[in-house]
């Protein structure tokens, strides 16, 4: 669906995308289940399937989508509950719930979903922090209210609305330099190194191929004033650095590349992620050992 700005606001899901997902969650029969973005409705018919539709609670943003999600769901027979309004606050008064899915891109995990899910319960979703690729990750909840667990394969979906990643740089002083680095190494990394790049530097990254040359940027989110353009023109031997504020920021990432060659080159599945009320954090092999 298309909004009146002109961005597309929603979109029914990739079927392999869905039924990895749901693979992930393992809804058993009787589990209580949250949906975060409801969209036309075909992931809560299947989860009111599996589970049982009285089980199943599915929130949608918009209005309008819900009222034809709710439709869609009527001429197919099943009635889960469906309710309007943002996801990231969860949906207390339906609360606990053993199993929480979510159909909307996040960068950050609302603490809500956890606080509202039981000791056990699992939690799915798309972590996307813009940086290369977006990642499945399944978290559980464990017993002192923190949630926890590992990356498990590609996952990209459509931005929560809240937490839409909107490109803005602002001009500057710009500082040229040049690069030996070929910036697809970086655009087109595999996944473990993407996980890496983002933990460690926070930061966010985007390719443009020209005709003859491949534009990549690099921003730091929340200061407009501090990102990096860096253009490839093939067969060159160097490549031009633009640098705008006070972090070098293509250094930054370049760096984290080569911290993460030097773990070993890890795989996504050997990075997971734990959400606490203070936050959350991105982690290799175990909880105890942060990155970035
Ligand atoms: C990829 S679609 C979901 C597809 C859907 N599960 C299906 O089966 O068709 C993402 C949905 O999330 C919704 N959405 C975005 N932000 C949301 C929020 N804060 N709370 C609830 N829904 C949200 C969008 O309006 C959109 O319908």
């Amino acid at each position: 669906m298309r909004s009146p700005v002109g961005l597309y606001s929603s979109s029914n899901s990739a079927p392999g995308t869905v039924t990895d997902f749901l693979d992930l969650l393992n809804p058993q029969p009787g589990h209580r289940v949250l949906e975060i973005g409801t969209g036309t409705g075909w992931t809560a018919a299947l989860l009111s399937h599996l589970v049982g539709a009285q089980y199943v609670t599915s929130m949608e943003i918009d209005g309008a989508l819900a009222a034809l999600a709710e439709k869609n769901l009527r001429d197919a027979g099943v009635h889960p509950y469906v309710v309007v309004g943002d996801g990231a606050t969860g949906c207390p008064e339906r609360a606990p719930f053993d199993r929480v899915h979510v159909t909307c891109g996040v960068h950050t995990v609302p603490y809500a979903w956890v606080e509202q899910t039981r000791p056990g319960g699992v939690i799915v979703l798309p972590y996307d922090p813009g940086f290369v690729a977006g990642h499945a990750v399944r978290l559980t909840i464990r017993p002192d209210g923190t949630a926890a667990g590992r990356f498990d394969g590609f996952a990209e979906y459509m931005m929560m609305r809240s937490q839409r990643i909107v490109a803005c740089a602002e001009q500057g002083p710009s500082h040229e330099t040049r690069t030996r680095v070929d910036p697809r190494m970086i655009t087109q990394a595999p996944p473990g190194a993407a996980l890496a790049m983002s933990a460690l530097t926070g930061l966010h990254i985007g390719s443009h191929q020209e005709t003859d040359r491949l534009l990549t940027w690099v921003s730091d989110p929340g200061v407009p004033a501090r990102w990096a353009l860096i253009i490839y023109v093939p067969d060159a031997d160097d490549h031009e650095v633009h640098q705008v504020g006070d972090r070098p920021l293509w250094d930054e990432v370049v760096n984290a590349y080569l911290q993460w060659m030097a773990w070993g080159e890890p795989d996504r599945d050997r990075f997971g992620m734990t959400v606490t009320p203070n936050g959350q954090r991105i982690w290799l092999d175990a909880p105890q050992r942060p990155i970035g």
